[in-house]
């Protein structure tokens, strides 16, 4: 006859058992989901655009993001991080001047990073491109 403690470990190994292929399950069951986020960025308002003391350039935008992430969301999805960013390409090796971004050609990018309830992170993003800064500070 088996002891109580002999049955509570055959039930807990058979549980964690049970739990971690429902996990490997689940986890795989996300690859089936391609998910296609849709994200349209309008630039509103330049805000301000100066040369700060230190020489380099600011700027402060207002920003119209529309998106439908409703994709990026499976039953295995714990949370969802979104943020966008301006992407521009500067010389290499050039001199910095502190007006790097007059007259300036940018990208945004909506970046997304889905934490899962099991398995691993996935990260994406939407490129955006045509966007551009003015010649002069206002
Ligand atoms: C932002 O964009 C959406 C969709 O393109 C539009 O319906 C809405 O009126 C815009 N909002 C502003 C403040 O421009
Ligand atoms: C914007 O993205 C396009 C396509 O990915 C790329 O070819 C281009 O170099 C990018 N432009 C800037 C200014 O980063």
């Amino acid at each position: 006859m088996h002891s109580f403690g002999y049955r509570a470990n055959a039930v807990v190994t058979f549980a964690v058992t049970i739990l971690a292929v429902t996990c490997a399950m689940v986890s795989l069951s996300d690859n089936f989901n391609s998910p296609s986020p849709t994200a349209d960025v309008k630039v509103l308002n330049i805000n301000w655009f100066q040369k700060q003391p230190n020489g380099n350039d600011e700027v402060s935008l207002t920003l119209n993001i529309s998106a439908d992430l409703s994709s990026l969301f499976t039953w295995n999805t714990k949370q969802v991080f979104v943020f966008v960013a301006a992407e521009y390409e500067t010389p290499q090796n050039a001199l910095n001047q502190g007006n790097n971004l007059r007259g300036k050609d940018y990208n945004m990018t909506l970046h997304w990073h889905i934490m899962p309830k099991t398995g691993k992170m996935f990260a994406d993003k939407i490129v955006m491109t045509g966007y551009y800064l003015p010649q002069d500070y206002k």
